[in-house]
């Protein structure tokens, strides 16, 4: 049992929610901020703020007064060729994957210094060590997001780490899309070396890791978690 208390953006769907089961199982207590409470109901005693992080800043009020670990889990995976791809689009996904992050970060800088030592998680995708096909703009908005943890770490350092987790295709809402029939799905596991794709518990175990002391000694890294799609070929 911890008595650490979590916030979790993003956590009413996907790898956050999972991860929001993970840390309850721990006896952690939960924060999560998100638009909706999605399958928050699945969990016992979530705190919950309803916020969409792109319009409204969090204020520091709203937040616990001492926060262990934050991990930001919203993203996109918004797929689309050179030709199509538009300013808006581009900066849709880098104002929904780096800004919002950092203004999450800044929100609850106070409650992660109030704690004896902090952690944050940030996400990234496997598309950012590994060039794919129409990922010109999740691509260009993730590869800020492992700059950020790099730097971050470093100002924050030593009483806040910073890591980031890069998963490959993980079948939570955001990736519906690619898993929606059998034949989709054996497709997609066919082209990672595990040959299957991620479940949100590979992603959230992670995640978890670094958030707790068990990483304590680990800070600026990017994790991948991929099935072995960015670094083996069988
Ligand atoms: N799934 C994949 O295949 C995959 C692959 C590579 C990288 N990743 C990255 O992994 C991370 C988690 O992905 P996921 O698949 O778990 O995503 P997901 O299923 O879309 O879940 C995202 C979570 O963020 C919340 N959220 C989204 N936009 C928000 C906003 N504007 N304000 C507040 N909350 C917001 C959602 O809740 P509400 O809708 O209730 O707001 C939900 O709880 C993302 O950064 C993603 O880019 C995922």
């Amino acid at each position: 049992m911890t008595s650490k208390h979590y916030l979790i953006i993003g956590g009413s769907h996907g790898i956050g929610l999972e991860l929001v089961r993970r840390l309850r199982a721990d006896g952690a207590a939960v924060t999560v901020v998100s638009r909706t409470r999605g399958d928050l109901g699945t969990v016992s005693e979530v705190s919950h703020i309803e916020a969409d992080v792109t319009a409204a800043t969090l204020r520091r009020e709203q937040l616990p007064e001492v926060v262990d670990g934050l991990a930001y889990c919203p993203g996109s995976i918004q797929l689309a060729p050179l030709r199509s791809i538009t300013p808006e689009l581009l900066l849709e996904d880098y104002r929904l994957n780096v800004v919002a992050a950092v203004q999450c970060v800044q929100a609850a800088l106070p409650a992660l210094k109030a704690a004896q030592q902090a952690a944050i998680v940030l996400f990234s995708t496997v598309a950012v060590s590994q060039g794919l096909a129409m990922h010109t703009s999740v691509a260009a908005a993730k590869g800020a997001v492992e700059g950020l943890t790099r730097s971050l770490a470093a100002e924050l350092a030593p009483a806040i780490r910073v890591n980031c987790v890069a998963p490959a295709l993980t079948d939570t809402p955001l990736a519906e899309r690619f898993l929606q029939t059998e034949e989709k799905r054996k497709a997609m596991a066919k082209r990672y070396p595990l040959k299957r794709v991620g479940q949100p518990i590979d992603v959230a175990n992670v995640a978890a890791l670094l958030l707790g002391d068990q990483s304590d000694w680990i800070t600026g890294q990017v994790i991948a978690v991929d099935g072995g799609m960015s670094r083996v070929r069988v």
